[in-house]
């Protein structure tokens, strides 16, 4: 199963996972990249998790069975607080979530030890950041906000207005009283709202983007279990699903990746 030659394959609940193909794209430019967004049954952050693994089972079992990926980089935070150790369990190649990487940076990045999380309820729930943080400094203190709404923003390609920018310093105006000195961006969404969370929080507050840092990661995984490619091998694609419109989808898509070969395709997992 594990050959060098194959994809990366990578998974999100929609758009948000495209902050770590871009990462990921950057670093390790010989690679293909096979990712499925599941645009159709987002968001993931409010249900269930017996429902999220199960979604996270269906899409990793079709990028392993159909495109014989060599790794899986689970790109949502939500899906990694509910699904990561189960895909690990059952399937046979490296698998690797979001938030380990970004707790690590987060506690290596702040010196107040004061550290934000912005992510889904289901990420803040699972308490995956703050038992993560926690092992790592036990004198760490996490402030964590469920953002639900900035997914929205992003998946209604809303993330660009002024109003969203509005939006976002209304919400984040809590953590001037929190003195944090750390911001971790939990959700592979919030990426995209960068510039206005950097407005909100003020330009002495360190953001995290856990899809960026899980991209390294991934790079030094590939290197350790000897699955980078060899660069003499034909050109990498980049295959670019998505289990709801291909329209809007394509769209916001190419707004945040530039240029570049991507296919785009409907996946009809979700019915
Ligand atoms: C969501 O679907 O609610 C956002 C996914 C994430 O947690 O990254």
């Amino acid at each position: 199963m594990e050959n060098e030659a194959h994809a990366i394959g990578m998974m999100d609940s929609g758009i948000g996972g495209l902050t770590v193909v871009k990462a990921a794209k950057a670093l390790l430019p010989n690679e293909s990249i096979v990712f499925v967004g599941d645009n159709a049954r987002n968001p993931y952050g409010p249900k269930d998790p017996e429902e999220v693994i199960k979604y996270s089972r269906q899409i990793a079992h079709y990028l392993v069975e159909k495109h014989q990926i060599k790794v899986l980089a689970i790109a949502c935070n939500t899906a990694t607080a509910c699904a990561l150790p189960v895909l690990q369990d059952e399937l046979d190649i490296p698998v690797i979530g979001v938030i380990d990487s970004g707790a690590k940076a987060a506690v290596e990045a702040s010196r107040s030890k004061r550290i934000g999380l912005i992510a889904t309820q289901g990420t803040v729930r699972s308490n995956k950041y703050q038992q993560g943080i926690a092992a790592l400094d036990k004198n760490a203190k996490v402030f964590a906000q469920a953002e639900p709404d900035f997914v929205q923003l992003v998946e209604q390609n809303r993330y660009q207005e002024p109003a969203a920018e509005a939006e976002v310093a209304d919400h984040l105006a809590a953590f001037r009283n929190d003195q944090i000195d750390t911001l971790i961006l939990g959700c592979t969404h919030f990426p995209l709202l960068t510039s206005a969370i950097k407005k909100a929080v003020g330009n002495d507050v360190t953001l995290i983007d856990a899809g960026a840092v899980t991209a390294l990661e991934l790079a030094a995984d590939l290197k350790v279990n000897g699955l980078l490619r060899k660069t003499d091998t034909k050109k990498p694609s980049y295959q670019l699903y998505t289990t709801g419109s291909v329209a809007s989808f394509e769209t916001i898509a190419r707004n945040w990746l530039g240029q570049g070969d991507w296919q785009f395709s409907h996946l009809p997992l979700a019915t």
